[in-house]
């Protein structure tokens, strides 16, 4: 029986004499139920005999369990030197990674981001903003108006209005996002983004405004940056200013429109303009991207290739 064991090639093999011997009506099996008649030496023999027999079993079965793994590692050989399949990584949005600096920049200094709907009502859109509809100032935005009277936002201060209302003041908050106006060339897009902050309190004033846009703009371009201001107008505020930044190259170049919060916008939002000031600025952020980035026409913002959002840097 020894040998039998011992000259055995498979693990099939095995677990067929093993079945023979020690199964239901194997050898051992048998053996075993006679010992009830047997003298103690006979006992103690067979005892014996079924302990090395089981050891001699699982001795042999480890054996031909590691030549098999064996076999098997030697054959089945992976190269990892091999390459794989290019990965297909998605990438980050120039647009996207604007926003995200520039609302982290902004949250920094303490402004909360609040949302509002890209289609807007008048109220909201310019009514609220001190813009009724027979005032000249809408002719500024070349709006899309829909049929029931809405519009798809034409600037991002709806948000401000959304806000007031719904907090009250004191308030510092900015909203981001799109926007949009019958416009079409190599820096304009009919849907382009905008940033809007606002900050309300009691004592707010036009410099605050002034070292806030520096700050911003500092800080996103990751550099001091010169800022100017000059006299503009907007409806929804009094004084109106636009403001530039120095570029690079010397050149100024016009980023947005500021001011301090005109009364009759604090008074739709049922806020007491003689007890509460502030200012608020709105301006596209599209170009802010395309200068940090170095991307120079805004047209492939909305392309849609892929190979050029790979190629730029994202
Ligand atoms: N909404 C203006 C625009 O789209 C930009 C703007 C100007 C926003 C002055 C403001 C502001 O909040 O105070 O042209």
């Amino acid at each position: 029986m020894k040998d039998e064991v011992k000259n055995i090639k498979t693990l099939e093999e095995l677990q067929n004499l093993y079945t023979s011997v020690f199964g239901k009506n194997g050898t051992m099996t048998a053996k075993l139920k006679t010992m009830a008649t047997l003298s103690n030496e006979e006992r103690a023999v067979v005892n014996a005999e079924n302990t090395e027999l089981r050891q001699l079993f699982k001795e042999k079965q480890t054996e031909l369990e590691t030549a098999t793994l064996n076999a098997k590692l030697a054959t089945e050989y992976i190269d990892v030197s091999l390459d794989c399949e290019p990965e297909n990584r998605g990438t980050i949005h120039p647009l996207t990674q604007a926003m995200k600096e520039i609302s982290a920049i902004l949250e920094s200094f303490g402004y909360s981001l609040w949302t509002g709907p890209e289609i807007e009502d008048d109220w909201h859109n310019f009514t609220a903003l001190n813009t009724p509809e027979y005032h000249p100032a809408r002719d500024m935005q070349d709006s899309f108006f829909l049929e029931n009277g809405n519009v798809l936002r034409t600037q991002t201060s709806s948000i401000q209005i959304r806000a007031m209302e719904k907090n009250g003041v004191p308030i510092k908050m900015f909203g981001i996002g799109s926007t949009y106006r019958k416009e079409m060339d190599a820096t304009h897009a009919p849907m382009f983004h905008q940033i809007e902050g606002l900050y309300i309190d009691k004592n707010v004033t036009l410099s605050d405004l002034i070292g806030t846009l520096r700050a911003l703009l500092s800080k996103f371009f990751e550099r001091d940056i010169e800022i100017r201001i000059r006299p503009s107008y907007f409806p929804f505020t009094e004084p109106s200013v636009e403001f530039d930044m120095k570029w690079e190259n010397g050149k100024w170049l016009e980023m947005g429109g500021a001011g301090m919060v005109h009364p009759n916008v604090l008074k739709n939002c049922n806020i007491d303009p003689n007890e509460y000031q502030g200012f608020a600025f709105g301006f596209g952020w599209d170009r802010m991207a395309m200068l940090k980035y170095g991307l120079n026409d805004l047209r492939k913002f909305y392309d849609g290739d892929i190979r050029w959002l790979k190629n730029s840097g994202f």
